[in-house]
């Protein structure tokens, strides 16, 4: 536990945590949860008891404000996935009503963004969807999508048709008591199909200009006003550049936000279009807070408040920018789903207990895959309304954890908080496990900060923590635990090839401590993510990589929103051998026979050897049955990425 307070309080974060009046409301701090889908609706659009507890979470952690998402107001034209929230449907107001109450009575403003996806309708919808659906696409002008779909540009009357259901869905969140709502005009939505000269090619009073292109924007900003009246604030969301030329460029949205001021309340600076995914949702190659010079810039051209988002979730970033006027809002989507407690860290001085966010987008492909919302480092999300009902445990018991990495870390911090006396064994010297061979990769620079958060969290929680300490069968019989939790990771795997022994080569697992080692030529042995990743890694650091894989396609295991970023930055910075078969190490680099049976010597100073990784299952077998419950969790069941260690671990300790 924190030590009690002992002198006046003062913040660390003074400006971020600096109350803000818009209008009739008031933000109690400048940290909002931006927009963000949850997929647990109703076929017919409510959102369900899940939805509404995955946003009060939101509104408990302290954001200022809580923008509810995905909901559509033209349900027939206007849905990008199949299941979102629909403003159509009169049965919705009692979900909605219940979300804005669930927000609201934790000291948050409720919002919710509406939209309408255009000629992108149903373009996030699985492909076996999108077959049985006759779908009737809404754009600005006629045109044919690549994956064959037709759309019709908007007619007057369509166009009229859309601005009353904008107006009809406005006075519908007004009503089931939202304090404000969020426009959407970005990432390549209807708004910005009209906005984008790319997309836009009408010669009537809608296209041509950015007079003209704004022209159905103000006009829906107008349809709303009047359902909502002057003081209901509307947050506008818009891009301020497309990542394509002839697209939105940021001296049009400077023109843009200029135009729009005098009708909204706050400017919602994002950036992208689409399909600019890796824009739109910065990845982990791009700087934390990469769109604040855009909102810096507007900002210097207006005279409301301006949001800005993407990739932010560390406060003394955040603090300067408000503390230097670069925005007036921060807004953050991923950073509170890693911890949605965040803002109220902040506001507590506990900022070393903040999980950052590694952006590994596991939580869009999860919504790709499966229709459901995950987050990798923290089990609690897409669960929250489960969550509630967590009991501590009905008797404290003796836990004793094998294993400090992730899979250990967080069941000894799951065990410890439901009131089990805890006490976490780890081998090495440090907490991590294999997140370590990533410590000195600049864009995975969060992962040494999870462990550093979540050795913090730990101590807090009063695990005990002992470093350089192996569980053995007798160091578990002498401690007589009541549950021994299992999670000795895995190991490298070095394949049976000669020369793998060799000083030449650096294992890929002990990439951190074995760096200064590696040649200007390197060839990485295995294309999978930790080859590609640490592969990357050193091209970017200037030393000349190959990486060869035996399979067709590298990293297969990576998840699909990750995967095309990091082949497409391969493609930039390396050389990718695919079909080929390592057969040895030689002082020049590494042998191999292509699918010809023919001989390739890729010459290397060093093999960085990423041939995957191995369970430690003698490690587990040796420790069964020496306490009452043993659980097996993480890597030493079967390697796999953090989230189903974080998830396992959580259970695990949930059924202690
Ligand atoms: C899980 C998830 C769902 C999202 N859903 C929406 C959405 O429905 N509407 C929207 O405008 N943006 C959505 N976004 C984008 C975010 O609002 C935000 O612009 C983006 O994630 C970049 O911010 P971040 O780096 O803080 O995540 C979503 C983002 C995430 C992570
Ligand atoms: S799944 Fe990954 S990208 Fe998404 S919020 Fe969690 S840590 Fe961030």
């Amino acid at each position: 536990m924190r030590a009690l307070q002992t002198k006046p309080y003062t913040p660390d974060y003074p400006r971020l945590c600096a109350p803000l009046r818009v209008g009739p409301v008031t933000l109690r701090n400048r940290m909002c949860s931006a927009p963000m889908g949850f997929p647990d609706l109703t076929a017919d659009g409510c959102l369900t008891e899940g939805a509404i507890a995955f946003y009060e979470n939101r509104a408990r952690g302290g954001a200022a404000i809580v923008t509810i998402s995905e909901a559509v107001v033209d349900y027939t034209h206007g849905k990008s996935h199949g299941r979102l929230i629909n403003l159509q449907n009169p049965d919705v107001l009692a979900s909605l009503t219940n979300a804005a109450r669930a927000i609201k009575r934790h000291g948050a403003l409720a919002s919710i963004e509406l939209n309408h996806s255009g000629m992108l309708s149903e373009f996030d919808v699985i492909e076996s969807e999108r077959a049985g659906d006759k779908l009737e696409h809404w754009g600005p002008v006629d045109t044919t999508l690549p994956n064959g779909s037709f759309v019709r540009g908007m007619t007057r009357e369509m166009i009229a048709e859309t601005l009353a259901l904008f107006a009809k869905g406005a006075a519908m969140v007004k009503r089931a008591g939202f304090d404000m709502l969020m426009l959407h005009a970005g990432h390549g939505w209807l708004i910005h199909q009209f906005l984008s000269p790319l997309t836009n090619t009408r010669t009537d009073e809608y296209g041509g200009s950015l007079e003209n292109r704004s022209r159905l924007c103000l006009e829906i900003i107008d349809a709303i006003r009047s359902a909502v009246g002057r003081g209901f604030p509307i947050e506008l969301r818009f891009s301020a550049m497309e990542n394509a030329a002839g697209g939105v460029t940021l001296e049009q949205a400077i023109e843009f936000a200029k135009l729009v001021q005098d009708k909204v309340d706050i400017l919602h600076v994002s950036a992208g279009g689409e399909p600019d995914f890796g824009v739109t949702h910065p990845p982990m190659f791009a700087e934390p807070g990469v769109n604040v010079k855009y909102a810096a810039e507007i900002k210097k051209h207006v005279h409301i408040p301006v949001a800005t988002v993407g990739a932010l979730n560390e406060p003394e970033q955040m603090e300067e920018i408000i503390a230097s006027g670069k925005a007036d809002i921060v807004c953050m989507a991923r950073a509170l789903l890693a911890d949605p407690e965040l803002p109220k860290k902040v506001e507590q001085n506990r900022a070393d207990e903040i999980l950052r966010c590694i952006r590994c987008f596991v939580c869009h492909a999860e919504r790709m895959l499966t229709q459901t919302r995950v987050c990798a480092l923290n089990p609690e999300i897409g669960r929250e309304y489960e969550a509630k009902f967590a009991k501590p445990a009905t008797a404290s018991k003796r836990v004793l954890v094998a294993g400090g990495g992730p899979g250990g870390v967080q069941c000894a911090l799951t065990a410890a908080q439901r009131g089990h006396k805890v006490t976490l064994c780890e081998k090495s010297g440090r907490l991590g496990g294999n997140l370590n061979c990533e410590t000195n990769v600049p864009f995975k620079s969060a992962f040494p900060k999870y462990t550093a958060t979540m050795k913090r969290r730990l101590e807090l929680a009063g695990v005990e923590i002992r470093l350089n300490t192996e569980v053995t069968p007798e160091l578990v019989r002498w401690f007589a635990p009541d549950a021994l939790m299992v999670a000795l990771g895995a190991e490298a795997a070095v394949p049976p090839i000669p020369g793998l022994d060799g000083d030449n080569v650096v294992l890929g697992t002990e990439l951190d401590l074995s760096e200064e080692k590696v040649g200007r030529r390197v060839v990485v042995l295995g294309g999978g993510m930790v080859g590609c990743e640490s592969g990357l890694h050193l091209a970017l650091k200037g030393h000349k990589v190959t990486i060869v894989e035996m399979q067709d396609k590298l990293a297969p295991d990576a998840n699909p929103r990750h995967r095309p970023i990091l082949m497409k930055l391969l493609d930039e910075h390396t050389t990718v051998r695919t079909g080929l078969t390592a057969k040895k190490v030689t002082p020049e680099g590494l042998l191999c026979t292509d699918k010809r049976g023919e001989e390739v010597l890729l010459q290397a100073d060093t093999v960085l050897c990423a041939a995957g990784l191995k369970p430690l299952r003698d490690g587990v077998d040796a420790l069964r049955g020496t306490a009452p419950i043993v659980e097996v969790i993480g890597d030493c069941v079967k390697p796999d990425i953090i989230r189903g260690a974080t998830f396992r671990a959580y259970h695990a300790a949930l059924d202690i």
